[in-house]
Order: structure tokens, then sequence, then C-alpha cells
């Protein structure tokens, strides 16, 4: 076995476990509406998750992320709408029968049981004879690197061994998809990000479902084969991360994803001879042919534009693309890369640039956008006029 230091070992222990007993676990969310009283929780989901794939569920707090991995858990019943789990019809499955294990943002795990009989107790309850759960517990145990923290109680382990554990618990069920909601909200920030990478390996490792569930964009972008996004109950876009970030379906996606969050530039857009230009109060740019000829044929004027601080550069006074200089407002240095705040005559813009731009607050400074990577959306109704 290769134990790499202070990581989980994920190598031959792991080939046998995946070969018990694995099921599929292809499922499919049709219209799913639920309500709670007269509160719409739920509104008209439907989605589909590929057998072993890892699918994250992002929204901002109360867009039904839970609500939705309940009803697929079984623990809530939709008000109306179907869930299929391998083909199989879920309304009259209990949550037991439904070949999927559950992760909780507070583990659940019984207080006064020993880390063994946390994961062992489940077992008995589903019947599974002494051999099995012991090996079930070892095979889970070498996997999350738990195994000298069997006897303990879960009062006597730290934030991460206990989710861990839960994961465990999780794990020795032999369940086709996990369920997981914002597993890792009670850790704290490096070990957060150390079990991201952590659970993505395991997934790869173990050929299971994930259906993961967080607001938190930077987690969903670096777990996931593919976020779905959620607002309000309803499903806005579902998508692998870059496809997600580089084409948003709208304002709020576009906004969601990134760090600094994508600019957003009211303005017009003006032919003047052969070019095409996107004008606003206080930035004039030329947009390249593609953007030209998608936008050409829009009946009104007014857009937004969406521009990524990444997309914008620092330029010598001379190949500026704008006319007046930009008065630098804020400049946080991250090490690798520093986010500067310059602002117009009408809007303060976010930029990134790599290394240390030698830049002070007060500076002024020229600036040019990457004009292959502008966004445009409609100011009605947020959606991206570019994406097909
Ligand atoms: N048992 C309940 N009774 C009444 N309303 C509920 C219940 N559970 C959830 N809701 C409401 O349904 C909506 C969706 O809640 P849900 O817990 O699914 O959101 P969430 O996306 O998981 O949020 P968070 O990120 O805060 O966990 C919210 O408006 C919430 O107040
Ligand atoms: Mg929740």
């Amino acid at each position: 076995m290769i134990v790499i230091k202070g990581g989980w070992p994920l190598s031959a222990g792991v080939k046998t476990f995946v070969n018990v007993n694995h099921t599929m676990a292809h499922i499919a969310i049709e219209n799913l509406t639920k309500f709670f009283g007269t509160t719409l929780a739920v509104n008209d989901v439907t989605l589909a998750i590929k057998d072993r794939e890892f699918a994250v569920l992002l929204g901002p707090s109360g867009c039904g992320k839970s609500t939705i991995l309940n009803c697929l858990a079984g623990l809530e019943k939709p008000s109306s709408g179907k869930i299929f789990i391998d083909g199989r019809d879920m309304e009259k499955v209990p949550p037991h029968k439904r070949n999927i294990a559950m992760v909780f943002q507070n583990y659940a795990l019984y207080p006064h049981m020993s880390v063994y009989n946390n994961l062992s107790f489940p077992l008995k309850m589903l019947r599974v004879s002494g051999d099995e759960i012991s090996e079930r517990i070892s095979r889970a145990a070498r996997i999350l690197q738990i195994e000298n923290i069997k006897e303990r109680k879960p009062s006597e382990l730290s934030g991460g061994q206990r989710q861990r554990v839960a994961l465990g618990r999780a794990i020795v069920r032999n369940p086709g998809a996990f369920l997981m909601d914002e597993p890792l909200s009670n850790l704290d920030a490096a070990l957060r990000n150390e079990t991201r990478g952590e659970l993505k390996k395991l997934h790869a490792k173990i050929n299971a479902t994930f259906v993961y569930v967080t607001h938190d964009q930077s987690e969903a972008m670096s777990m996931a084969d593919r976020i779905a996004i959620l607002k309000d109950g309803a499903l806005l876009q579902m998508d692998t991360p870059y496809r997600i970030y580089r084409e948003p379906a709208d304002t709020f996606v576009a906004s969601f994803l990134g760090s600094p969050p994508i600019n957003l530039i009211r303005g017009r857009l003006i032919s003047r001879g052969n070019t095409f230009l996107f004008n606003s109060d206080s930035l004039e740019v030329v947009l390249n042919g593609k953007a030209a000829k998608r936008l050409g044929d829009r009946s009104g004027p007014e857009v937004i534009m969406g521009v990524r601080p990444e997309h914008i550069s620092i330029l010598p006074p001379e190949r500026s693309s704008v006319e007046t200089p930009l008065e630098v407002l804020l400049v946080e240095p991250l090490g690798a890369e520093t986010i500067l705040e310059v602002s117009t005559r009408m809007e303060k813009l976010k930029l990134k640039v790599m290394g240390d731009p030698g830049i002070q607050v007060g500076a002024r400074v020229r600036i040019k956008l990457n004009t292959d990577s502008l966004l445009f959306f409609d100011p009605a109704t947020g959606k991206n006029l570019l994406s097909t």
C-alpha cells in the first residue's frame, strides 16, 4: 500500500473495496417542486446526474439545495415531480432502500459510541454479518486513515477526524451514491482546503456518484465534474466548472462564480463605420468580430458588459484602449497575484494582475480589456446574449 505522508492512503485497499457490490447510481430529477406551507423551496427542477459523476449543487443560502438533497434521500417528500435512481421511481422507496448514503454538515455521530461502533452500528441494523462488518470497517478505516482512532469517542476527535468518521460511516455501506450537505463547513479554512482535494481523490478511487451541496463557489469549482447553480429554488444552469465560468447563463451565475466577482458595466452598443463599440459613460471598447456579429442583430442598444478581473490588464499610456487614465483606489497583494480597484468616472472596476505590479493607491493607470473574453447580458432579463 502506498501511503502519501500527511494524506490518505488511497491505493491497494481501495481496489477490492470498489469491487464489492458496486452498483450503478444514475440520478434523474424531473420537475421536482417542494413547498413548505406557502414557501416554495424547490421550483420545478429537472436535472440528471450521471453514474459516478461528482455533481455539486451550488447557490446562496435558502435556494433549496438541502431540500433537493433531502428529497433524493427520501427524508422529504416532493410536493410534485419525480426522482429516479437507476431508472427506478423513488416515490414509494424508503430512505434505507435507496442505495445512497448521506453525510451531514454536523456529522451526526453517536456521541456515546466509539468510532468503531459508530461505523458498525448502521451495518448491524442492516443485518450485515459480523465478518463482513469488520472487513468493511478495516477497508474504510484504511482509506480514511482513521485506523489508530477506532476506539475513541467522537468528543476525543478533531473536527477533521470527526469528518472522516462521518464519511467512513457512509463508505462502509457501499452505496451507489453519496449525498453530502456542506460536509466541510465545520472545518477551519486550511483543513477545508486540504479535505477538498482528498474528497476529490476519494471520489476518483471509489467510483460512486457524489452529490455535494455547498454555497462556496471555490469549493464547487475545485471539486465538481459539473455544477448545478440554483437560485430561489430554481435551476439556472448545470455544466462543467469552466463552461459555467466562461459562458454563464446570466448575470447572477456570472457574479456567483469567480473571486473577486465579474465587473458588470451598463452601457450601449453603437456602430461607427466598420466597427462595433460598447460605450458607457466612461468606457469605450471596440468589440471583436465574433461579439459584433452576435450582438449586431439586437433590437435595443442597451446592454450590460461583463469583464472578469483577470481580463483587464494595465498598460503603458500609449497602448491604452481607454481614453482617460483611471485612479487606483485599492491595492490588495495576495502573493502570486494582486487585486486592484480602479475608478472610472462612473464605475469601480476590480482587476487581477500577476505578481506585484508596483502600483500605489492614488496612482493613475491605463487599462486594456481582453476583448475576446467579454460577456454581454440583456439588462432586462440578465440573460447572456452571446450564449447559444
Ligand atoms: N422544514 C422546513 N419548514 C419550512 N420551511 C423550510 C423547511 N426547510 C427549508 N425551508 C425553507 O425552504 C427554503 C430552502 O431551504 P433549504 O434548506 O433547502 O436551503 P439551502 O439552499 O440548503 O440553504 P443553506 O445554504 O442556508 O443551507 C428556505 O426558504 C427555507 O427557509
Ligand atoms: Mg442547506
